[in-house]
């Protein structure tokens, strides 16, 4: 199939996807986080042609997307009592809700699962694509499953270009990072996933919220168990202080290992990528992916990677570069006692 990437700030291509959509097509959707891979989220085939195009596990459920908080409410049984305070404080925006299901959300959508996450994304042509569509619309991250999110339509088209007719172009992803999900469905609120909308955000709206590590022997979101923003050469992340983890690599880069470093603590060297200064979360959000990306390109045997504090969007941050590391994390933290 011949992958035609189009400009999201034109209305008749916003029309020419909601067609797409509505016949059951898929198309690639920018949205403020990252491209969402996007189909009729009432449609179980062409959702089911979501999970074979990305190569995703049949038990990984998806995001459903509206346009306002009212059309989120047919797709829920109940709507929990703090719902109309957190939307009215984060929507639109990178926070997804997961809730008690109703029955006309497919259960391919929700992978078994009795409940569904939903959220309203900020960018004025996921928007409009879904109020040209008339529907609801599910959609995982646009990028292969494994490798890292897509935050340019040529991130999408490098994974999935050929396999899809459409890719909206809305430009690079302003947030960078995938959105907080944060459970609702019962008495205690839980983030399952640290992303765009901080713990200190939702603190200030929310004084009860846990953080779900994703490590219980119950999972309660089923995508963080899977393997995730994996390169081909294994990242080993490094942690400690700025200057220690740069030092170590300072000793240990050559022409065969490359590095994920802090504006301010790189040096000169080719296979340095950089994603913004060590106390920017913002900008580290906004260029991890596609850093990863370019990582990913260079032919060597291991990648060194900074971890920022994990205050505000650096949580976020952090938790994506652990994953891309799945578990390989060097400590260069001083111990007292440990000689
Ligand atoms: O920012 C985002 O969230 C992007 C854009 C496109 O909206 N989407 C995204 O989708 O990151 P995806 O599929 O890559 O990640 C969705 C996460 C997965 O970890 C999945 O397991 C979890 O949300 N999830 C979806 N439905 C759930 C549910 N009913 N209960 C618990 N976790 C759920
Ligand atoms: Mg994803």
């Amino acid at each position: 199939m011949n992958t035609i990437i189009l400009d999201a700030g034109k209305k008749e291509n916003i029309m020419l996807c909601a067609e797409a959509i509505k016949s059951g097509n898929l198309v690639a959707i920018p949205t403020e986080t990252v491209y969402g891979l996007g189909a009729n989220a009432l449609n179980e085939k062409a959702v089911s042609a979501i999970f074979a195009t990305k190569g995703r596990q049949a038990d990984n459920p998806l995001i459903v997307h509206v346009a306002s908080p009212s059309d989120a409410k047919p797709l829920v049984s109940s709507v929990p009592p703090c719902f109309d305070m957190i939307v009215d404080m984060f929507w639109p925006g990178p926070l997804t809700l997961v809730m008690k299901k109703s029955a006309i959300i497919p259960s391919i959508v929700s992978a078994g699962l009795d409940t569904v996450a939903i959220r309203v994304p900020n960018h004025p042509a996921a928007l409009a694509l879904i109020r040209s569509s008339g529907c609801p619309i599910a959609a995982p991250s646009a990028n292969l499953s494994g490798s890292p999110s897509p935050t340019k339509a040529v991130h999408v088209n490098n994974d999935i270009g050929g396999k899809i007719k459409y890719i909206l172009d809305g430009g690079d992803c302003k947030v960078g990072v995938e959105s907080t999900v944060l459970d609702i469905s019962d008495g205690t609120l839980r983030i399952l996933r640290p992303g765009g909308v901080t713990l200190g955000e939702i603190k200030k709206l929310l004084q009860t919220v846990e953080l779900d590590d994703g490590t219980s022997s119950s999972v309660r979101s089923p995508g963080m168990k899977y393997r995730h923003y994996a390169t081909k050469a294994p990242i080993k992340a490094l942690l400690g202080s700025p200057s220690e983890t740069a030092e170590y690599i300072k000793r240990n880069i050559n022409g065969n290992t490359a590095a994920l470093m802090f504006d301010d603590f790189s040096f000169n060297h080719p296979n340095i990528v950089t994603f913004g200064a060590s106390e920017d979360h913002v900008a580290q959000a906004s260029k991890l992916f596609d850093a990863l990306r370019e990582l990913d390109s260079m032919d060597v045997s291991a990648i060194f990677a900074q971890i920022p504090k994990e205050d505000g969007l650096g949580m976020a941050v952090a938790n994506r570069i652990r994953k891309a590391a799945s578990g390989k994390i060097i400590s260069l933290v001083f111990c007292p006692g440990t000689g």
